[in-house]
C-alpha cells in the first residue's frame, strides 16, 4: 500500500484536469463542517460519473446513498434541464446537508431527494433510469442491484461503488456483511442474462477500492 503516493497523484490529476468548481467545493466544505463522514467520491471519480452520464445522454439518474450530495451534484450536472435525478438517503441529517448543497448548486429542480431506507423508497419509484449509482450500505447491494435492474431499460448502466474495499472482496470466507454483499452482488450479476458487466480496481485519495459497471442489455 502506498496511500501517500496515491493521494499525491490524485491531487495532481484533479489539479490538472478538473477545474475548481465553487458549488462542488462548497458541498465538500459544508459536508465536512456538518461532521459527515469523508466518504464521498473524489473529484476525479465524480467527473467519471458525470462523463458516463453524458456518454449515455442520460435524462434520468437513480442514486442510492446521497450523503452530502457531492456525487449527486456531479451526476445532476450531466442532465438536461428537463432531466431528473432521484437520490435515496437514510439519514435525515445527511439529507438536510445534501438538500442545501443541491439547492446551492442550482439543481434543486432536477433532484428528487427521498429520505428513508432505500429499500422502502425504491418500490415507490417509476423508471426507467438511464444510469443508476449504488453507493449506500454495502450489505444491501444485492437488493439495490435488483431494484436498479427492475428500474432500467436496455442500454441503462448500473454502477456500484466500493466493490474492492482494500482487497477484502477477494476473501470468500469473510464474515463482514459488506464484503458478503459485494460478493453476492457479483454472483447475481454473473448469472443475470440481462446484464453484461466488469469491475475495476482503483487507487487514489480514498484508498484502494473499485467500481462494478453493468450494462443492461435486454
Ligand atoms: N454517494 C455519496 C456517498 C454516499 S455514502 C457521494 O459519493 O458523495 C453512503 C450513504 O448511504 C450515507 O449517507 C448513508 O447514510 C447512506 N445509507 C446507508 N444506509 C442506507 C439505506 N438503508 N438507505 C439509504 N441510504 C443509506
Ligand atoms: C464507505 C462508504 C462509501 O460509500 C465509500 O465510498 C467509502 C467508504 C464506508 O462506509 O466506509
Ligand atoms: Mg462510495
Amino acid at each position: 500500500m502506498n496511500q501517500e503516493l496515491w493521494t499525491t497523484v490524485d491531487e495532481y490529476l484533479i489539479d490538472a484536469l478538473i477545474p475548481n468548481d465553487p458549488a462542488l467545493d462548497a458541498a465538500q466544505a459544508s459536508s465536512m463542517a456538518a461532521g459527515l463522514p469523508a466518504i464521498a467520491v473524489t473529484a476525479n471519480q465524480g467527473k467519471l460519473l458525470n462523463l458516463l452520464a453524458r456518454v449515455l445522454n442520460a435524462k434520468s439518474v437513480l442514486e442510492i446513498g446521497t450523503l452530502g450530495g457531492y456525487s449527486t451534484i456531479w451526476l445532476a450536472r450531466a442532465l438536461p434541464p428537463d432531466g431528473r435525478l432521484v437520490t435515496c438517503e437514510f439519514e435525515p441529517a445527511h439529507a438536510e446537508v445534501a438538500r442545501a448543497n443541491i439547492a446551492e448548486a442550482g439543481l434543486g429542480d432536477l433532484v428528487d431527494l427521498r429520505v428513508g431506507p432505500a429499500i422502502e423508497t425504491l418500490p415507490q419509484l417509476a423508471g426507467p433510469f438511464d444510469l443508476s449509482f449504488i453507493d449506500a450500505d454495502k450489505q444491501s447491494n444485492p437488493e439495490y442491484f435488483q431494484w436498479a435492474l427492475r428500474l432500467s431499460r436496455p442500454g441503462s448502466l448500473i454502477i456500484v461503488d466500493n466493490v474492492v474495499r482494500g482487497g477484502a472482496v477477494a476473501n470468500g470466507t469473510s464474515d463482514d456483511p459488506s464484503i458478503q454483499g459485494v460478493r453476492r452482488l457479483h454472483e447475481i450479476i454473473a448469472t443475470e442474462p440481462r446484464v453484461d458487466a466488469t469491475a475495476v480496481q482503483t487507487v487514489g485519495g480514498k484508498g484502494y477500492d473499485g467500481f462494478t459497471i453493468a450494462l443492461v442489455t435486454s
